[in-house]
Formats: C-alpha cells, sequence, structure tokens
C-alpha cells in the first residue's frame, strides 16, 4: 500500500524534471567557456543551472553577468548562497524556473548540460536566437546542426555560433574597378554552411568558399569580366536583417584593390 501511495509523486517528479542533476566538472566548465570566449561584456544564460557553478566561474573568472534557470527550488537557493559567498551576487540571478518557459533573448551565450532529447526541443528556439549568439552544450549534440567547434578534455564540448538567415536571392552593388556592378545571388544555406551561385556581368557565376559564423559573411566570386585580367573577389559582410554590407578584395598581394558592396533582398520576392 505504502508503495502504491508513493508511486505517483514518484512518477510525477520525473515528469517533472526534463534532466536530473549532474553537476559539471570544473575543468569541463573552464573548456566550455574558453569556448565560447566569454567576456564581461556577456550575458551567459545556464539552462538547468544545478547548483550555480557554471555561472559562478562565469561570473568569477571571466566577469560576465548572467541568469540560471533550475526546476528544483533547492539547487536554486543553493546557487543564490553559493554566489553570495563567492562575492558576485550582484552580477548573477537564478530562478526557480522552466527553460522551456524562459526568455533567452537577452542572453549572448547559453550553457547547457541537457539531454538529447531536450536539446532537440531546444534547438528551434536556440536557432531563432541573435545571431552571433554562442551556445556551449557539455556532452550533447544539436542533432542535425553540426557544432562549430568540438574539442575533448575528459568530456566532449560543443560549440554553436547561431547563422544569421541568408538563404535567398540577394541583390548586390558592388563598387569595383570600371563600374558599379550589379551581381544577383541566390544563397543556400543548413544552418551555418551556406552555398549558391550568382550572376555577374549577365554570366553565371560561382560562388567559392562561402562560410557563415554568426552575422559575418564571406564568400569568393571570380571577376571573369576582362578574361585577360581576371582574378578572385573576396566578398566579406555583414548581414543586419534584410541588409549586407561590407567590403570586396579584388586580387591579392599588392595587386589587390579594396572596395564597398551591399546586398538588399530584392522586394516582392
Ligand atoms: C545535468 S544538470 C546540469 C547542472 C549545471 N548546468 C551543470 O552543468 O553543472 C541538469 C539540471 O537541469 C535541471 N532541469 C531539468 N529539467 C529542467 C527544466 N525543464 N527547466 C529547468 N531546469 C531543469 C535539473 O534540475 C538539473 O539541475
Amino acid at each position: 500500500m505504502l508503495f502504491a501511495l508513493l508511486l505517483p509523486t514518484a512518477h510525477a517528479q520525473q515528469q517533472y524534471f526534463d534532466v536530473p542533476f549532474v553537476p559539471t566538472p570544473y575543468v569541463v566548465i573552464e573548456e566550455m567557456l574558453r569556448l565560447a570566449k566569454v567576456t564581461p561584456q556577456d550575458y551567459v544564460m545556464d539552462l538547468g543551472s544545478g547548483d550555480g557553478r557554471v555561472l559562478i566561474t562565469a561570473t568569477k573568472r571571466y566577469g560576465a553577468t548572467g541568469m540560471g534557470v533550475d526546476l528544483d527550488g533547492d539547487l536554486v537557493a543553493q546557487s543564490l548562497a553559493s554566489a553570495a559567498e563567492a562575492g558576485v551576487a550582484e552580477r548573477v540571478t537564478f530562478l526557480q524556473q522552466d527553460l522551456f518557459k524562459t526568455d533567452l533573448s537577452r542572453a549572448t551565450v547559453i550553457t547547457m548540460y541537457l539531454l538529447p532529447g531536450v536539446m532537440m526541443r531546444l534547438q528551434p528556439r536556440l536557432l531563432d536566437l541573435k545571431p552571433g549568439t554562442r551556445l556551449v552544450s557539455h556532452d550533447f549534440h544539436l542533432g542535425d546542426w553540426k557544432p562549430d567547434v568540438t574539442t575533448q578534455i575528459r568530456k566532449n564540448t560543443f560549440l554553436w555560433i547561431v547563422p544569421a538567415k541568408v538563404a535567398g536571392p540577394w541583390q548586390i552593388k558592388a563598387a569595383l574597378p570600371g563600374d558599379q556592378q550589379d551581381i544577383e545571388l541566390e544563397l543556400r544555406q543548413r544552418y551555418q554552411e551556406v552555398d549558391g551561385h550568382g550572376k555577374f556581368g549577365g554570366r553565371h557565376a560561382q560562388i567559392w568558399e562561402s562560410r557563415l559564423s554568426g552575422d559575418q559573411l564571406s564568400f569568393v566570386m571570380v571577376d571573369d569580366r576582362d578574361r585577360e585580367n581576371e582574378a578572385a573577389l573576396y566578398f566579406e559582410g555583414r548581414v543586419n536583417g534584410d541588409v549586407i554590407e561590407g567590403r570586396v578584395r579584388r586580387g591579392t598581394g599588392n595587386a589587390q584593390t579594396v572596395h564597398a558592396w551591399r546586398a538588399v533582398r530584392p522586394t516582392g520576392k
């Protein structure tokens, strides 16, 4: 009978916590914060913050501010006490809160030691965060979203940098030698992996070596308007919603020239 009475409570507890409390070892915390390149400008959020150790380290060692959320009220109380003891209570806060109901928009860095199913449920929200937000995870992946960096020091640590959304058509104006050039660009994107093609001088143009890291996009096209004087065009730019702006280097070494470029999404598409 006693067993029968206890069973629903134990079951409810199991339902309630998506992940059990297992603290991240300090060397792994150091590696997570190193990978994320945490600075005093960062606002770090630890999702399922346990005894608060990740955030207290981020605040104490790296000067960051931040917030941890955990469903377990005892762990939240313990975290608040540890933050006070470490002298960082002003810069870090811990809330008893469900990570799935937490507004993540303020975070510049998110740390996680969760479980695969929880990571997968979080994935769409993480992908929608501000481009450039760094996500670090102890041990667990974000499904088919490949990490930007993986390291292993006793445990696996993964870093993802939330990519800007660049898929689709763009119209580039580039102040290249000779004349201002209108270039059409069509980008395909899978998370931070980007490729595509363009139209340059009325002809099909391949895009090479494309990279996207947060809001920083780079790719190469070949300027073949004059077959006797071909050169690679190294585009670098910052994506800001429907605009990309940056510079393009034409050629290399002492033959290199640098020019401004700007791309917008065509209206009506
Ligand atoms: C594996 S521990 C990680 C603790 C800490 N982040 C660390 O790395 O040391 C996971 C934590 O997530 C908390 N947790 C589980 N489900 C949660 C949820 N839905 N919302 C907030 N916290 C949750 C657990 O109480 C536990 O403390």
